[in-house]
């Protein structure tokens, strides 16, 4: 059989280290930076994370503004206003930190630097005309891998919807990986973007666009969260280990950057949505089930899934090594102390058909390794009210 044809491309500089935040005035430089707005959430703020950013910039005299307006999915509004202060201000580069929603946040609002219109007309794939401000991304969670995707999630809360941006220029120019500004991350944060990160992994590896170049990146990043992510939660200033984790992150985003996801990510829009779970524990929650439901889809990559968690597979037949895949996400669940379930967000099974529309309407589902009818994805959602596969 030929091997399907695939394009891979990833343009994204990476810098890596302890410490790496220093290089910040030089890469503005590098990229012509003037004028820089740094694009944080109330949350690295009040870490004293964005006073971080701003501190090495003064120091180089670079002239900045600060954007901090953003909430978890950050919305629409949320865009509009960042984009407002950057032409007020003269913006011409963006430097994002924070978890996912600020990087997202961050290169939509460089976008419309650049861009004519409203980032209203860009929601989709590939509508975006030309590229906007340069953006240095700097993730302070393991989790979302959006320093190296051409992703931006939004929420539309006028009309209660997920909305996805999705072009090649929607890529950061570098992203800054310094594992000492994850020192502070809570432990239950830690646990809940590092299990985003899995299931990114997880997801495009096992799932139908899959091609060889994703797949290396995915096991890597797999293997790494198995060796890390319990030490990061249970010692947040073990640097080795937070460092794996962002490696970790933008691999994994790397793997599903252009080849997507799967039925874990199609039910977190919804759920999300309507329940207000955070995307990574909505994640953890949905993993274990809808891994145990894919197996027959590809038991070989759920089998070597189980090896690169270091789970005993010799003398195994190829459908109880691929099990093991199962028992080793829940006990990495366990042992990071995710234990809610969908019911401790208030979901009932009165919302699960609704739930099933939407989820049944994501791009997600086509390339998932098997295809769902309703009653299997309700199963699911029984798993994840219960917290068993
Ligand atoms: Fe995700």
């Amino acid at each position: 059989m030929t091997l399907a044809a695939f394009n891979y491309h990833n343009p994204v500089e990476l810098q890596f280290g302890a410490g790496s935040l220093a290089r910040l005035p030089a890469i503005v430089q590098s990229l012509g930076g003037r004028r820089v707005l740094v694009v944080g959430d109330p949350g690295v703020l009040q870490a004293g994370l964005v006073g971080r950013v701003t501190q090495v910039l003064s120091a180089a005299d670079i002239p900045h503004d600060v954007f901090t307006d953003i909430k978890s999915d950050p919305e629409v509004r949320s865009v509009d206003l960042g984009v407002a202060m950057a032409k007020q201000k003269g913006a011409d580069m963006v430097v994002g930190i924070g978890g996912g929603s600020a990087l997202d946040a961050a290169k939509a609002i460089a976008l419309m630097i650049t861009n004519e219109g409203n980032i209203r007309d860009f929601f989709g794939i590939d509508k975006v005309k030309r590229a906007g401000a340069p953006v240095i991304a700097i993730p302070t969670t393991g989790g979302t891998g959006s320093e190296v995707t051409v992703w931006s999630v939004l929420s539309d809360t006028e009309n209660d919807l997920k909305v996805n941006i999705g072009s090649p220029f929607n890529y950061a120019r570098v992203a800054i990986l310094d594992p000492e500004l994850t020192r502070s991350l809570p432990a239950h944060v830690t646990a809940a973007t590092g299990m985003d990160a899995l299931t990114h992994a997880v997801e495009s590896y096992v799932n139908k666009s899959c091609h060889p170049m994703a797949e290396a990146v995915a096991e890597k990043a797999i293997r790494l969260i198995a060796d890390n992510l319990r030490v990061a939660v249970a010692q947040g200033d073990h640097m080795e280990a937070r460092g794996n984790m962002l490696i970790a992150s933008s691999l994994a985003g790397m793997s599903f950057n252009r080849i997507r996801l799967g039925l874990v990510h199609a039910f977190a829009l919804p759920l999300g949505n309507k329940f207000h779970i955070p995307h990574g524990l909505v994640n953890g929650i949905m993993l274990p089930a809808v891994m145990r439901f894919n197996l027959p889809g590809n038991l070989q990559k759920y089998a070597k899934i189980a090896e690169l968690f270091g789970e005993r597979i010799e003398g195994l037949s190829l459908r109880e090594a691929a099990e093991r895949s199962v028992h080793a996400v829940q006990q990495l669940k366990f042992d990071i102390g995710l234990t809610q379930t969908l019911a401790d967000f208030g979901v009932t099974e009165a919302a699960f058909e609704a739930v099933i529309d939407e989820t049944l309407t994501s791009g997600n589902i086509a390339i998932n390794p098997r295809l769902p009818t309703r009653n299997d994805l309700a199963h699911m959602l029984q798993c994840g009210m219960r917290g068993t596969v």
